[in-house]
């Protein structure tokens, strides 16, 4: 018999009312069964968390980063068997889902570090005669109680990048996971169930998502932080405008190859990174790349290159550690895929590999020539699906690069410094990565999209930023 597993209320285990079933995407397996709060649940939840502001957010930084150090030891020592279970709920080939689980712990630790080294500024009020002997001190404190909801495609480390940091701040969080993936985030639970947070500092709720948007409307969670689909995000933040929400939405992203970048190493290189970042996660990355924009004077070679590595990515079943690319989420998704492929094919697009599915998993796919009326030319495919397209020249490349919804972040291999700053500057993207993928992330770092891609960035500090704002203390009389 599956077992149930319970979620977390306020810290502590709670069994629901109902479940849902949780299954692997490569064989249809049962993982796991959910326990769903009641609405009574999740109003005590919320309750607790409110309650639990003034006391967490003075809480000693030492007893938070005791608690963050705490998690990210346990995530290491129970490394393999997490990585297992993300292989297990989301497909993910157990090579990726180890490096997620490696990514988490990171996350963990720098939210302890930034929580030791956040001091705050002062400031001299004395530049001006009304401000002689005045001083002032600018902390930054808890904006309210945290809503984190979670996407399904890192969903250990979109979840780290939501709680680590309202941990180090002193927020409490109620953090939604996402339907098809919470078995992780309840682990994650566990681990924090072992600390001395204050009850209500944190609660992990499996809330079905037609129930979500009470959550959403409740005035005592100021702060949203959301991660999924830019349909479903930009819903949420026009329903409230008066609410501090960050948004980590879609993208196309985008690698560019400039004529610069055209020795045999240089193109193997931007091939094989190409490919792998175009198929890891089944493309379920809103990083992975889609756009390949590459100078027509290295076109060719690149493409002979991109297909040859495309069609060596190892397919197959996720708990093989040979196994590159493994299921999509669920076979919906992979319908979705292959009817956007089959689209741009029958407008003109020419296929050069792939284009396949088999159940829930769909064959690493490269087009050239996509038409610009194809669905692909302007969505987010969340597939393993690249498309090629020539340029001439730097102004054309990056022209190619802005002519898109998104922006999240753009892979330009150049070995020109003045370039890479030109497109530092000129990239509509909320990152630039030189000499690589777009899909380079480390998670110190700020992330987050301009334009369709969401508001916002995540990173560890970064989210401490957002989940807090300043507050000024002026001290008067003072001899300074
Ligand atoms: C995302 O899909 O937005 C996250 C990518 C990553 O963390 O590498």
């Amino acid at each position: 018999m599956t077992t149930t597993h319970e979620f977390w209320l306020a810290g502590r285990r709670a069994s629901g009312d109902g479940d849902f079933e949780v299954r692997n995407p490569w064989d249809g397996r049962l993982v796991g069964r959910v326990a769903v709060p009641t609405e009574a649940q999740v109003e005590e939840a919320l309750a607790a968390a409110v309650d639990a502001l003034p006391v967490f957010a003075a809480t000693p930084a030492h007893v938070r980063t005791a608690a963050l150090d705490h998690v990210a030891k346990r995530l290491a020592e129970r490394s393999e068997e997490i990585a297992r279970l993300i292989t297990a709920e989301n497909g993910k080939p157990i090579k990726w889902a180890r490096g997620e689980v490696g990514r988490a712990v990171s996350v963990f630790r720098w939210a302890a570090e930034e929580a030791r080294r956040t001091n705050g500024e002062t400031m001299r009020l004395d530049t001006d005669p009304g401000g002689t002997g005045r001083f002032a001190v600018v902390r930054r404190f808890p904006r309210g109680v945290v809503l984190g909801i979670a996407p399904f495609n890192f969903p250990l480390n979109l979840v780290a990048h939501k709680v680590a940091p309202a941990i180090a701040v002193g927020a409490p969080i109620i953090l939604k996971p996402a339907p098809a993936t919470p078995l992780s985030a309840l682990v994650l639970g566990e681990i924090l169930a072992e600390t001395d947070l204050p009850a209500g500092a944190w609660s992990v709720l499996p809330v079905p998502n037609d129930r979500m948007p009470a959550l959403v409307q409740d005035k005592r969670l100021p702060v949203i932080s959301f991660t999924g689909s830019d349909k479903v995000g930009y819903q949420i933040m026009d329903s409230v405008p008066r609410k501090h929400v960050t948004l980590e939405l879609g993208g196309n992203a985008a690698a560019v190859v400039l004529a610069d970048w055209s020795s045999d190493a240089d193109l193997e290189w931007a091939a094989a990174r190409i490919a792998t970042f175009a198929n890891y996660q089944g493309g379920q990355s809103c990083i992975s790349v889609q756009r390949v924009i590459a100078d027509a004077t290295v076109y060719d070679a690149l493409v002979e290159k991109v297909v040859a590595k495309v069609q060596a990515q190892v397919t197959g079943d996720p708990e093989d550690e040979a196994t590159e690319v493994g299921p999509l989420v669920d076979e919906n998704a992979a319908k979705r895929v292959e009817s956007w492929v089959d689209d741009a094919v029958a407008k003109g697009a020419k296929l050069l590999t792939g284009g396949t599915r088999e159940g829930a998993s769909f064959a690493p796919t490269v087009l050239a020539e996509l038409p610009s009326d194809a669905i692909l030319a302007t969505a987010e495919v969340f597939g393993p699906v690249l498309s090629l397209q020539k340029v001439d020249g730097t102004d054309e490349a990056f022209a190619a690069v802005n002519d898109s919804l998104f922006g999240l972040q753009a892979g330009v291999f150049t070995h020109d410094v003045q370039t890479a700053f030109r497109a530092h500057r000129e990239l509509e993207v909320g990152g630039v990565i030189i000499g690589d993928a777009p899909s380079y992330r480390a998670d110190q770092m700020p992330y987050g999209g301009v334009k369709d891609s969401g508001v916002g960035r995540e990173g560890v500090r970064y989210a401490m930023d957002d989940y807090t704002q300043e507050k000024v203390l002026v001290l008067t009389g003072l001899d300074l």
